[in-house]
């Protein structure tokens, strides 16, 4: 784990309101873990005062991005960074997918922002495993498919691909047999997505993996600010240092 002064060193709109900023830190960029992120301190000033945790969206050699859309008073400050400036960043941090290759393919479900971690993941699992993504949200202008592959999409309002949620898509694709070689699943998005996936990969015995969220302010375990409960209820993890990826065996959410 690093804190550095990153330059910016690029700036992205990528679809509708999504932007990529890419930050230059060799360190980062060489550690860094699919599913891991940084904690950026938005601004250089004291407004907003904590940092914000972004998942690494892409390694290239001495670069790292991160994927957002302006959300809050954050991702505000942060829609408004150019590259020329730079900013303190902590990271990598936390535990990342687990990317043994024990599986000939992977499926890949994302609600929304949850696509973030993907494509880092993807360019670590390839070329040797099989990828075929999941994509949903609310509405079209909402779907993010930034460097994902082999897509499938879901919209709650029926505007783009099919009219349903995410998990109700990958639960289709399942009763139809389309997942015939030995398979992994990858879940990132909202809480409601995520406890839908966990139940769908533990009712048809799938191994799956999720990347959770919770607020956060160290990012690093030390002000116990982000718990999370085991699955069988006799600990609390930190979601910034026990995860944020989880074997969806591991915890209740
Ligand atoms: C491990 C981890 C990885 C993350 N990766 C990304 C990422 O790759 N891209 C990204 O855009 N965001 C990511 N987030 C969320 C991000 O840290 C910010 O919380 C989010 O971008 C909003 O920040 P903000 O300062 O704009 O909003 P704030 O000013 O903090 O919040 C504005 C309002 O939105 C609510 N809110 C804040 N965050 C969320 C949320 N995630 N879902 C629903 N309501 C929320 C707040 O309660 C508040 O009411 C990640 C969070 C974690 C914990
Ligand atoms: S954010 Fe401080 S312990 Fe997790």
């Amino acid at each position: 784990m690093y804190q550095i002064i990153s330059p910016i060193v690029d700036r992205k709109i990528v679809s509708d309101q999504i932007h990529l900023l890419t930050f230059k830190s060799k360190e980062i960029a060489k550690d860094a873990k699919p599913g891991q992120f940084v904690n950026v301190r938005v601004s250089n000033g004291l407004y907003p005062y904590l940092r914000r945790p972004f998942s690494i969206c892409e390694v290239n050699y001495d670069t790292f991005s991160i994927l957002f859309s302006v959300f809050g008073m954050g991702t505000k400050v942060l829609a408004e960074k150019k590259a020329g400036g730079s900013l303190d960043v902590i990271g990598p941090l936390g535990k990342g997918f687990s990317i043994d290759k024990d599986f000939e393919s992977a499926i890949i479900v994302a609600g929304g922002l949850g696509s973030a971690p993907f494509p880092f993941l993807i360019s670590r699992l390839k070329p040797d495993v099989n990828i075929k993504s999941f994509v949903g949200a609310r509405t079209k202008e909402l779907l993010i498919s930034y460097k994902l592959e082999n897509i499938s999409f879901a919209t709650d309002d029926g505007s783009y691909g099919k009219k349903m949620n995410v998990v109700e898509l990958l639960s289709d694709e399942f009763q139809k047999g389309s997942f015939d070689s030995k398979v992994k699943l990858y879940g990132c998005g909202p809480t409601l997505m995520l406890k839908a996936l966990s139940k769908f990969a533990l009712e048809n015995n799938f191994d799956c993996e999720i990347s959770t969220e919770a607020a956060m302010a160290c990012g690093f375990g030390i002000c116990q600010g982000c718990p999370m409960e085991s699955s069988n209820g006799e600990k609390y993890f930190l979601v910034c240092k026990d995860g944020p990826v989880f074997n969806v065996r591991d915890v209740k959410l």
